[in-house]
Formats: C-alpha cells, structure tokens, sequence
C-alpha cells in the first residue's frame, strides 16, 4: 500500500480504539516529558547556560498528565516513556508512575534517564510500574563523561544507576550513546564490548541538529554505518530482532553475546515511515514529530474543562510525513534550541 494515497483523516475513535494518523501509520506511544530541567547539560543536548526554564505554574501536573493519557488511553494509546530534561530531577516521579499504571489500556511504561539520580529511586520505580529504562551514555572514560556532560563526576553515578537497574530488574535495559566524531568516535568497539557479557542493549545514535549544537552536529557527526564498521573489525556482527521496544533502532549481536548493539539513524537512513508516536512536552503541547513546529497546546484546555480529544484528533491529522532535518543546518529543526524541550 502505498502511504500518499492515504486521506489525511484520523481513524480514532472511542469504538476502534486505534489512532491512525493521516499516512496511515497506527500511533500506540507517548513520550511523555515531565520536565524541561536536567542535572547535566550533555554538549549535543543542552546548553551549557541552560535554557529558559519553564515556571512552576506552567508545567503540566501529575494528576494533569494522567488525565492527558487517560483520554488518549482511550483512543488506542498503549505505551508510555517517561523523559525530560531528566524525568529523575522532577519530584516524587513514582508518584506520577503510580497513575499512569493505574490508567486502563496503558501496558507499558518505560523511562528515558542520564542514570546520575537513578540508584535510590530504581526499587520504587519498579515496584510503580516503569519495566525498563534507557540509560543515555556518551563515554566510559570518567574525564571524558564530565566533559560531554559538562558536570564532574557523572560516570561513576550512571554506573551505580546502571547496577541498580540490574539489581531491580529492569527489562530490557539499553545504553544510548550519542555518536561524536573527536569526542567519543574512538570508544565505539568498548562501548559494543558491554553487549558481551550481560544483557545490555548499546544502542549508537546519529546526533541530530538544533539551534544550539550546530557545531558539533555538523563537524562532529559520524554516521551508524561508519560506527557499525569499526565494531565489526572487532567482531562478526549478525543482524537480530533485537529487545522488545517502540523505537527505531536497528540490531546486531556479537556471537554468543548476551545483549545487542543498535542503531539510530535519524540522519543517514529516515525511519519516519514506521514512526508510531506522539509527544507531550512538560507544559502541555501535544507534538505530533519531534522536529517542526507543530504543537497542540492540551494545557490551558484541560485546565479549562474543555474536551481533549478533538485536539487530540487535529495534532493526529497533522502529523507529517517525515522531519526534514538536514545535516550541519538547523533549518528543519523547526526552531528548537535543544531536544531536551521534547523529550529527546
Ligand atoms: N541528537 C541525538 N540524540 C540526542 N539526544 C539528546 N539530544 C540529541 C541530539 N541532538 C539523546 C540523548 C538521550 C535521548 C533521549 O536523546 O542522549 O539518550
Ligand atoms: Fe540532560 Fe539527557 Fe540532555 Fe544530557 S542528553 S543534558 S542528560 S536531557
């Protein structure tokens, strides 16, 4: 079937219970950020000024959130991914988990950290309802992991949030590493050693352009296939199906291996035709693509009593194609300063 010949029409209904966007791709996913705030300020990420931080009043509640997806849940939402900014620095988050879980229809929450805060919260966020998480990290040199997160002492932390999250049982768990020409291109066969001998998911990402890495994203971007072919100097790599999840992420294992090495191309190779996913920013905006600049403000609605799901139904129908990101240019990114303002 041939996606154009689709009419831009949502299929949602409380009856179907599916929503269908316009290129007839089924949306079962939200990420969901709970804060714009982060603790590091990862050079790709964040500035290292920070941004403009949303005020209290502005930021969607608990109870607001769980009631944004308890009306989606009923048009045919299914999965959930808890990010930020870092989702860890937001108060009291397995309270919020708690909800979630509690919202019928809802049959999977998973969370997006840099792992520093993780260690003593991973029990309770477990027992709440979080099965896995992803766990963002860019070097395992501790001078190196300072430097691209421009704060000291991160890597010894995100290792203890990487054994708390073994020890509690997180499944599947998967690293994200943000592929860095010059600053982290030399530890790609290190970083695919980890898949080894526990079941860890490396997965490598192309690092995506926005107003304030232009830079870096430019000079400094190396593509999955150059990273994939010096892991498999290593290494024969096979291609496998790779841990359940709702992302884009191509896999490979080493023989025998107990975890997997993945890719994310956002750049080189656009997986937009399989995308199945919204999100909400921490102030309400529902956004059917991370890039461009279509929001659906739910908020000031919510907060007004009015119904939900005839926005819901509009961002839907507006959903695009694909982003129109190109390299070294922050031209489609749609203006966005930095993607820890959607979630990543
Ligand atoms: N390009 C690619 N990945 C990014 N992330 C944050 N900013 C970028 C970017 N510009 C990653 C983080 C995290 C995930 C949510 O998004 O490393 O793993
Ligand atoms: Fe924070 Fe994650 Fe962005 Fe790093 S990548 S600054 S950890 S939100």
């Amino acid at each position: 079937m041939s996606y154009d010949v689709l009419p831009a029409r949502s299929l949602s209904s409380g009856a179907s219970r599916t929503m269908v966007d316009g290129f007839g791709r089924r949306i079962e996913y939200l990420r969901i950020s709970v804060t714009d705030k982060c603790n590091l300020r990862c050079v790709y990420c964040m500035p290292e000024e920070g941004l403009p931080w949303l005020r209290r009043g502005e930021i969607l509640t608990y109870e607001e959130i769980a009631g944004i997806v308890r009306v989606m849940a009923g048009m045919g939402l299914r999965r959930l991914r808890l990010t930020g900014g870092e989702p860890l620095v937001r108060k009291d988050l397995p309270r919020l988990v708690d909800l979630l879980a509690a919202v019928p229809g809802i049959e999977d929450i998973a969370l997006s950290t840099n792992a520093v805060l993780l260690a003593p919260l991973a029990r309770r966020l477990r027992d709440a309802g979080v099965s896995r998480v992803n766990i963002s990290l860019d070097s395992l040199r501790p001078e190196r992991a300072d430097a691209i997160a421009r704060r000291s002492g991160t890597l010894a932390r995100i290792l203890e949030g990487l054994d708390a999250a073994h020890a509690v049982g997180f499944d599947p768990i998967k690293i994200n590493v943000v592929l860095m020409r010059g600053e982290n291109d030399d530890e790609v066969a290190g970083f695919a050693e980890l898949s080894r001998a526990r079941p860890l998911h490396v997965r490598f990402i192309e690092v995506m352009p926005t107003e304030s890495n232009l830079e870096l994203s430019a000079s400094g971007f190396l593509s999955c296939d150059e990273a994939l072919a010096r892991v498999a100097e290593v290494d024969a790599l096979e291609p496998v199906p790779g841990p359940p999840g709702n992302g884009p992420a191509t896999y490979f294992r080493f023989p025998g291996a107990q975890g997997t090495i993945g890719v994310i191309t956002p750049m080189s190779h656009n997986f937009c035709s399989r995308c199945n996913r919204m999100r909400l920013t921490a102030d309400g905006q529902l956004r059917p693509c991370l890039f461009g600049t279509m929001q659906t403000p739910l908020r000031d609605a919510l907060r007004r009593g009015e119904p939900l799901q005839p926005l819901i139904d509009e961002t839907l129908r507006v959903k695009p194609e694909k982003h129109l990101l190109v390299q070294g240019s922050s031209a489609g990114s749609g203006g966005l300063i930095a993607l820890s303002q959607t979630g990543g």
